[in-house]
């Protein structure tokens, strides 16, 4: 018999979470076939595709984090950023140490929800994403105000592109880990991605 297991994320932390990944996805996928409006040459269809699920991504992007700082419950924020405190770092580098000596045996870390760095690489995507939303808009903004050409929204666009880079390895890397762990039982996908707050996702042990 299967009994009811309540998520350990808030209904908010799972559609804002739900809405950036897919919203993220789909800027990855967009980018691969996009014409950028460049000297003379207009964009295509899918260039506008990107824009506007590119300023959607930021405001989701926005919305997890106004969930995660007001939220009673979940990961602390000081855990999803733990550069500001040295017990965190410590227990951050310690963590990072941990997973290295693991995965250099050739073995796969077990997965734990308390992990520091997990939950730090989980903060450094977020502010990953936040920042290709944030240079991407000050593209969009400086081609409304005609403004194009000037030297902050050459540095944005160009940041832009550098850092679409570690947005390809973020999420290989971190729906990798969720997979992982969903497939050897460490933690079932349904704890972020249920639409329902409680989730029949475990057998209980005999
Ligand atoms: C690039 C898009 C994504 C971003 C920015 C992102 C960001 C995050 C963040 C910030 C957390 C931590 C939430 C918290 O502790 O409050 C998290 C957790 C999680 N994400 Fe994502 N995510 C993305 C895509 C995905 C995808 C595609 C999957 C599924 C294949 C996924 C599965 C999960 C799961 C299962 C957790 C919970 C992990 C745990 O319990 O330790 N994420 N994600
Ligand atoms: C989370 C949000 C976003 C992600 C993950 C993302 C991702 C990407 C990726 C992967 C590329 C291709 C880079 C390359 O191969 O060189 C790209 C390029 C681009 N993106 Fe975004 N993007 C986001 C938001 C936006 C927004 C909001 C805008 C504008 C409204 C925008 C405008 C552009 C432009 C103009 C380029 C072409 C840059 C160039 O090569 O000159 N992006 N983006």
């Amino acid at each position: 018999m299967k009994t009811s297991v309540a998520t350990a994320y808030s209904t908010g932390t799972r559609l804002f979470h739900a809405c950036l990944a897919l919203a993220v996805i789909s800027q990855l996928i967009s980018s691969q076939f996009m014409q950028v409006p460049r000297e003379g040459r207009s964009g295509n269809w899918v260039f506008e595709v990107h824009e506007y699920s590119g300023l959607f991504a930021g405001v989701m992007a926005l919305g997890l984090w106004l969930v995660i700082i007001t939220r009673i419950g979940g990961t602390d924020i000081g855990r999803l950023l733990p550069w500001f405190s040295a017990d965190r770092r410590a227990a951050f580098w310690a963590d990072t140490k941990a997973h290295w000596t693991i995965v250099r045996a050739f073995h796969l870390p077990q997965y734990r929800q308390a992990s520091p760095f997990a939950a730090a690489i989980h903060g450094l995507g977020l502010l990953l994403i936040t920042a290709m939303a944030a240079t991407g808009t000050l593209y969009w903004l400086g081609n409304i105000a005609g403004s194009q050409d000037g030297l902050v929204i050459w540095l944005a666009i160009n940041l832009h592109g550098l850092m679409a880079n570690l947005v390809w390895a973020y999420l290989i890397g971190h729906a990798g880990m969720a997979l992982i762990h969903h497939f050897t039982g460490g933690q079932s996908l349904r704890v972020m991605w249920a639409t329902s707050p409680t989730t029949s996702s475990k057998e209980p042990s005999k």
